[in-house]
């Protein structure tokens, strides 16, 4: 399989390259650092600079040519604003999407997060609000689309190691930690299990091992 993973120098996505990696399939890194090259390829996945608040769908659908698979594992991340929720969170996850349909790549699997889908607490501090009203516009922009997506909400990432073990269901999922290296396990295993595609799961740690979780679900 040969996935392309947009936010490609992640915590996650270089988590989930090591595991491709590891089974043979090959991982393309979307990254806008060029210095974050070495850190991808040591991971065992080909770096692509791209800058997705500045690429064309055009521009990233030529990218994604011979790919099975496109992973949104992008982010603004902790320290930005509502101005890069809205420009990486959002709008990144719509060019993804569109590049992916220009291409004819239809698996894509999506990394949302806990607390979208619905609207922002009342009283909910800016930037959060800002970054859950960001994820909510981008699944719904893939919902709507002819692909066979995923989404996948986690609720709040820590770099524990694996545990191998989660809770994944439709919503609602009791909100809970869960490793980066289980979130990257189960994108895998969602790749693996394309019955998957067309559902909302949201992701926690829990008592079920990965691949039978994610199985019993497709
Ligand atoms: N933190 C939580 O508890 C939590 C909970 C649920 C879901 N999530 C979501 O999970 C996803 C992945 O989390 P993570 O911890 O792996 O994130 P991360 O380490 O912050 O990685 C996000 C990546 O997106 C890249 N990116 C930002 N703007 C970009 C652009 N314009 N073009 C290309 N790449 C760009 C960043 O690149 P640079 O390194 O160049 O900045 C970074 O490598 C995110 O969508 C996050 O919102 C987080």
């Amino acid at each position: 399989m040969r996935l392309v993973i947009a936010g490609g120098h992640g915590k996650i996505a270089l988590l989930l390259e090591r595991l491709l990696a590891g089974r043979g399939d090959q991982a393309v890194a979307l990254i806008r650092n060029p210095a974050h090259v070495t850190d991808v390829q040591e991971a065992g996945a080909e770096a692509v600079v791209c800058d997705l608040e500045a690429a064309s769908a055009d521009d990233v659908a030529a990218l994604l040519s011979g790919a099975d698979a496109v992973a949104f594992a992008a982010g603004a991340g902790p320290g930005s604003g509502a101005p890069r929720k809205d420009s990486v969170d959002r709008a990144a996850s719509v060019l993804m999407a569109d590049a992916a349909e220009r291409a004819g790549v239809r698996r894509f699997v999506q990394v949302s997060s806990m607390g979208a889908g619905q609207p922002p607490q009342p009283g909910s501090d800016e930037v959060w609000a800002s970054y859950i009203t960001a994820k909510t516009a981008a699944e719904a922009d893939l919902r709507a689309r002819d692909l066979d997506w995923t989404i996948l909400r986690p609720g709040g990432l820590t770099d524990a190691p694996a545990t191998g073990k989660i809770r994944i269901a439709p919503p609602p999922v009791p909100r809970g930690a869960v490793p980066r290296a289980d979130v990257a396990a189960v994108i895998a295993a969602l790749l693996d299990n394309p019955g998957t595609r067309h559902q909302t799961l949201e992701l926690a740690g829990g008592d079920s091992p990965v691949a039978a979780a994610v199985h019993s679900i497709s």
